[in-house]
């Protein structure tokens, strides 16, 4: 691999201290945290790789921009601010800002979901789906069967299978379908990309049957740019030109704004022209976030948002974020540490179902891989896999899941190259041990997102 990459795109005017415990310090800390790196106190982090949401810098622009919060209860200027910036990037007209995504899916999903409906997507992201739930309809994902091999290389692995959709649609009927949810890029799956084109036959099918299609789109930016890199058609357009197109296709979005656009809270509903819905939503939206020209954000907060939307979908800001998050997979990739390939946009998937195939998926290879990366390194990580999949609520036996992740998820102009490279070294002296790595069994169980509290002790 070439060690040549892009430097960062900005330079660093103030900088947060990061310090390193010992070794011995983070053994007693895991211990007490239930071997559960959610419950570790973040001083006890050194790389926090727990999530990117929410957890970007903020450019001087977006720092002067909170001196000019108006703090008024209805009409702030940064309200319409806002608004502006929506309309300019995604096209939609109709916006309701939400204190961060799942504020918007509690808003719209009860609107649109009839108890007993399905709503179709690429692979529903968990709070989405338990929203989903509440709601009283029923989560179904249509990802491509090639998302599931990690090593097998595939442009868009975020795609929807659509005839398999449709058949799906065929057999249950229109009136079981509340709507279709498209999520860019595909978070569960990997940070994987959704093409225009499947874009564009999903519209097309949700057409034919008269079926709303929606989009989730927490990392809309960094899917257009794939789009742009991946997909011959549109290899000169503009990554403002490929946004507005993706939108064009869809009835209107819920917005995580913690990821791609760039603030440490926030989020949006906006809908392309359906003012009826608009207008139930916004009612719902005094009852659950707040006056819909604020929705439980500040004026200072909407002021940061309007102007993070517009720097995130840069071109340069994003071919350096993706290339960052590309030199650390292809590092581990090259040293045997097997990731799901191609890289995604937002974080490496480590494959721990692979590189520990002596625990088994009841002992969580992928956490068990997370606690051994803290112990080591001090580094932070998520499973993704059987743990937060969890029990079938019927018959309450542990699914298992088709992969087993471990997320190292990058955090927007947080880190820099040094730490990446800190980050593989960790995990490639890991994987020349793996053997001795054990599972985790349940000590404390919760019923509901047990992921976040559970307890768990060393398997021997
Ligand atoms: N949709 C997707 C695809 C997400 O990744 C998230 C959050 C949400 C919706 C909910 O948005 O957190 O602003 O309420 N993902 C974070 C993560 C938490 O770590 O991947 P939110």
């Amino acid at each position: 691999m070439s060690n040549a990459h892009l430097a960062e795109p900005f330079r660093i005017k103030m900088v947060e201290p990061l310090k390193i415990i010992s070794k011995q310090q983070r053994i007693e800390a895991i211990k007490r945290a239930g071997y559960n790196p959610f419950l570790l106190k973040s001083d006890e982090v050194y790389i926090d790789l727990l999530t990117d949401s929410g957890t970007g810098a903020m450019s001087d622009n977006q720092w002067a921009g909170l001196m000019l919060g108006d703090e008024s209860y209805a009409g702030s200027r940064n309200f319409q601010n806002l608004e502006k910036s929506v309309e300019e990037i995604f096209g939609y007209k109709l916006v309701i800002p939400t204190h961060q995504g799942r504020g918007a899916e509690q808003i719209l999903f009860p609107q649109l979901i009839k108890k007993g409906q399905f709503v179709l997507g690429n692979m529903h992201f968990d709070t989405t789906k338990a929203h989903i739930e509440i709601s009283g309809g029923l989560a179904k994902n249509f990802i491509i069967q090639e998302a599931f091999d990690t090593q097998k290389e595939h442009p868009f692995k975020g795609n929807i299978d659509v005839q398999k959709m449709e058949d799906f649609i065929k057999e249950k009927g229109t009136k079981n379908i509340a709507f279709i949810l498209i999520t860019i890029t595909c978070n569960s799956a990997g940070g994987q990309p959704v093409s225009m084109q499947n874009i564009k036959e999903v519209k097309s099918c949700a057409k034919k049957y008269g079926i709303r299609v929606f989009f989730d789109s927490a990392r809309y930016a960094e899917n257009a740019y794939f789009i742009k890199q991946r997909e011959e058609k549109y290899k000169d357009t503009s990554i403002s030109k490929i946004i507005k197109e993706m939108f064009s296709y869809g009835d209107g979005t819920t917005v995580s704004a913690k990821k791609d656009g760039l603030v440490n809270i926030g989020g949006l509903l906006c809908f392309k022209d359906d003012v009826a819905l608009f207008k139930k939503c916004q009612s719902m939206c005094v009852v659950m976030e707040g006056f819909p020209t604020y929705g439980g954000l500040s004026g200072r907060d909407m002021e940061c948002l309007a102007r993070g939307l517009k720097e995130g979908i840069e071109e340069e800001y994003l071919k350096y974020r993706i290339n960052q998050v590309k030199y650390l997979g292809e590092s581990l990739s090259e040293a045997g540490v097997p990731v799901q390939l191609p890289i995604g946009g937002h974080a490496v998937f480590v494959d721990a179902a692979k590189l520990l195939p002596h625990i088994p998926s009841s002992q969580f290879p992928a956490h068990a891989l997370a606690n051994e990366l803290y112990i080591k390194s001090g580094i932070r990580a998520v499973e993704i896999g059987s743990l937060l999949l969890g029990r079938d609520p019927q018959t309450h036996e542990q699914q298992k899941s088709p992969m087993e992740l471990l997320r190292l998820t990058i955090p927007r102009r947080v880190y820099t190259y040094n730490h990446m490279d800190f980050i593989a070294d960790a995990l490639i002296n890991i994987s020349k041990d793996a053997k001795s790595v054990k599972g985790v069994k349940f000590t404390y169980e919760p019923e509901i997102l047990r992921h976040f509290t559970a307890r768990f002790e060393v398997a021997e």
